[in-house]
Formats: C-alpha cells, structure tokens, sequence
C-alpha cells in the first residue's frame, strides 16, 4: 500500500488501525496455537468420560475459528504493511491451511477405529501432524514477535506461556499415551507367559 497518497489524518487513523489489529492478531493466534489447542488435547487424554472424543472435536473446532479470525486479521495486516512475502506469513498460512485440515482426518482416524477396531496411518497423522503443527505454530509467533520488533517482555511473556503449555502436554503425553503403552506390553507378555 502507498502510504505517500494518504492525507495526515488519514495516515494516523490507519496507523492506529494497524496497531490495533497487530495487538488483537498477536493475541489470538498464540491464544489459538499455545493454549487452546493443547488445552483440547488435555480434555481427550484426561477426561474419563464416555465423549471426550466428542468433547475434543467440538473445542478444537471452536479452536480453528480463532485461528482463522487471527488468519484474516494477520492476512490483512500483511497486506496494508507490505509483508506478504515475509517467513512470517508464508510459513503461518502454510501452517493456518493444515489446521484447516486436522479435523477430516481426525474423523477419518476416529471412523476407522470405531468400526475395525484399529488404528492405521491416520492416527499417526492426526496425532504426530498435530503435535508438529503445533510446534511449528510456536515457531512462528516467536517470527511474528521479531518481526513486529517487540520488547524483550513480550518474549518473556510468551516463553513462560508456551513453556508452562509445553511441559503439561509432555507430562499427559508420558502419563497417558507411554504409561498406557507399557501397561498393554506387560499384559500382553503376561499372557503369553501363561499360555507356555
Ligand atoms: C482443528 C482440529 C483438531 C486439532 C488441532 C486436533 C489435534 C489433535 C492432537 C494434537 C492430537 C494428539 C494428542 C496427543 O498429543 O496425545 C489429537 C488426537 C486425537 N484427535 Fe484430534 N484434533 C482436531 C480435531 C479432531 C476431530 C474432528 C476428531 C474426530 C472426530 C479428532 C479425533 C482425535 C482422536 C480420536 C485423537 C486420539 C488419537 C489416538 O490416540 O488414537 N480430532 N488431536
Ligand atoms: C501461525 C500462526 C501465527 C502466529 C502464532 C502469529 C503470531 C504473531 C505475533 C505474536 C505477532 C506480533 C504481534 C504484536 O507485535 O503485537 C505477529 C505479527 C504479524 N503477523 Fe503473525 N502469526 C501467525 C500467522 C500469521 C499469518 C497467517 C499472517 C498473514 C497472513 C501473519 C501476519 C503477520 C503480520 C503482517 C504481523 C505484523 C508485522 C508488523 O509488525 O508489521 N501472521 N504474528
């Protein structure tokens, strides 16, 4: 956009218009990726009840229109400010198009499993996709913050965050999915065990 066309008023009214949606863009999307996401995750993994994968789908998908609203704030913003071609914004429309993608093959996956009783490679799909998404979506607001040249506190801000998020997935993750694993294995050779 030519900024040299615009009269002063109008120059300072789009300014302060940026501004606002760079805040509100730079809320949202780490809100979306940092904490909501993950905070689905935790509902699936550690609620006991009959539907979670239910409670899970509905969260994530309220989760994908924070990430689109943050999509088209962050799409409008690059092209006002001339950024369309930055890492940035590259790398986070890559990344919003993927989500986009999570919740077919989550359904495929859960559809798959619900009437073969099995997993294939959808699983792993939905599962290590996300997982990477997630981190490559962290990746990418630490890009944004660069980019809008911010202070060291909002570095901090968003470590702490992501970081408290990150050591909590890690923690259900080992309790849930590693633990449970080395439960099926030990039963498993038990009963092998017992059939020699
Ligand atoms: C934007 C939407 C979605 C996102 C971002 C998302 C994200 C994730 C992530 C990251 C995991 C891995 C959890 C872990 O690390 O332990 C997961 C697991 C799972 N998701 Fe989703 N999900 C979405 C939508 C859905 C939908 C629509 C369904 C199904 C109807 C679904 C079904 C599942 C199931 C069944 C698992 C457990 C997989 C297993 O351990 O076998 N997800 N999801
Ligand atoms: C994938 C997830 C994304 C995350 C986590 C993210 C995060 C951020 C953050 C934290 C900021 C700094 C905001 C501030 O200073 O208050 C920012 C700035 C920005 N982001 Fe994103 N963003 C993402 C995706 C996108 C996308 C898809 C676009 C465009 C299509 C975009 C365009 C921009 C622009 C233009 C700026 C401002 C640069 C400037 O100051 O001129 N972002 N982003």
């Amino acid at each position: 956009m030519d900024f040299s066309k615009l009269d002063p008023e109008a120059l300072m009214a789009l300014v302060a218009r940026m501004t606002k949606v760079r805040t509100a863009h730079g809320v949202i999307m780490p809100l979306a990726i940092v904490v909501w996401f993950p905070l689905g995750v935790f509902l699936l993994r550690l609620l006991n009840m009959k539907n979670k994968v239910l409670w899970h789908t509905v969260w994530q998908s309220f989760g994908l229109v924070l990430l689109v609203t943050g999509f088209g704030l962050g799409r409008w913003l690059s092209n006002k400010a001339g950024r369309s071609s930055e890492g940035h914004t590259i790398l986070g429309t890559v990344i919003t198009l993927l989500f986009i993608l999570m919740p077919i093959i989550g359904w495929l996956h859960h559809r798959h499993r619900v009437a073969k009783g099995s997993q294939d490679f959808k699983r792993h799909i939905h599962v290590w996709g996300g997982r990477l998404l997630l981190l490559l979506g962290f990746i990418n607001g630490i890009t944004g913050l660069r980019l809008s040249k911010n202070k060291n506190s909002a570095y901090i801000a968003y470590g702490v965050v992501a970081g408290l998020f990150g050591v909590a997935y890690a923690g259900v993750w080992y309790l849930k999915v590693v633990k449970a694993k080395t439960k099926i294995e030990e039963t498993e050779l038990e009963q092998t065990a017992q059939h020699k």
